[in-house]
């Protein structure tokens, strides 16, 4: 995917706010990459522009052969339901549905045309948290809710993966399998991987990382 010369502002009563300035940002189709950056920096907008939600003021964002801002409102609504997978902060799992059913129901969402029984099983089984198929979500600690969640952000196959704090509020030993399952998830469906986080080891498990910061934007390999 690729972001170049980006600007999103939002009207204000004051005058615009800047939310991004970022000159640019690639990364490779399979590719995992960490955004850090202080509280305001735009890390969740970036996230916001990479899912077509938002649409920026200036510049473009590609993602594989496709300009987000080319699409009409339904078609980038499609687009997102075919190739990305979001992991959020909270689980976001829905409660009164067992994992199984929680990870049907993306199947369902994406349309993906998988068979929503078998694919359940395998990527629950891929990610180790088979045993947990017929749990409710209450029934699991933190961390297996966020595993969980990233099964179910994969199951559709997404080429694209976009996770927002995903450890935030989980102890290191529970981030770091965390971690290790979503770049497992990724590496199975060979989707690309953008995972914002404030924790510099979850950055450094995932290898490259980008720095945003209020006025520059440095990429730095590691
Ligand atoms: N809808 C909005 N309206 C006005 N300002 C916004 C809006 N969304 C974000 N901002 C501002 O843009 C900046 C970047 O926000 P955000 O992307 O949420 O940063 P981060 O996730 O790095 O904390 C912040 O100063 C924020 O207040
Ligand atoms: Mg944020």
């Amino acid at each position: 995917m690729s972001v170049r010369d980006v600007l999103v502002d939002h009207p204000a009563p004051e005058g615009a706010v800047r939310a991004l300035d970022l000159a640019s940002f690639d990364v490779k189709a399979g590719d995992a990459v960490a955004v850090m950056g202080p509280s305001g920096s735009g890390k969740s907008t970036l996230l916001s522009l990479l899912a077509g939600l938002t649409t920026p003021t200036a510049g473009t964002v590609k993602v594989g052969a496709t300009e987000l801002s080319s699409l009409s409102g339904s078609a980038r609504t499609a687009f997102r339901r075919r190739h990305l997978g979001m992991v959020y902060q909270a689980d976001n799992l829905l409660p009164h549905l067992t994992v199984e059913e929680n990870v049907a129901l993306a199947l369902a969402v994406a349309d993906s045309g998988a068979n929503a029984t078998a694919r359940c099983t395998e990527v629950l089984t891929e990610l180790g948290v088979d045993e947990l198929a017929s749990r409710y979500p209450d029934q699991l600690s933190g961390g297996q809710r966020q595993r969980v969640g990233v099964a179910r952000a994969v199951a559709p196959r997404p080429s694209l993966v976009l996770a927002d704090e995903p450890t935030g509020s989980l102890d290191d030993v529970a981030a770091r399998a965390v971690v290790r399952t979503l770049l497992e998830a990724t590496r199975f469906v060979g989707a690309t991987l953008v995972l914002v986080t404030h924790d510099p080891a979850v950055a450094t498990s995932i290898g490259t990382t980008f720095h945003l910061r209020p006025q520059r934007h440095d990429r730095q390999d590691r």
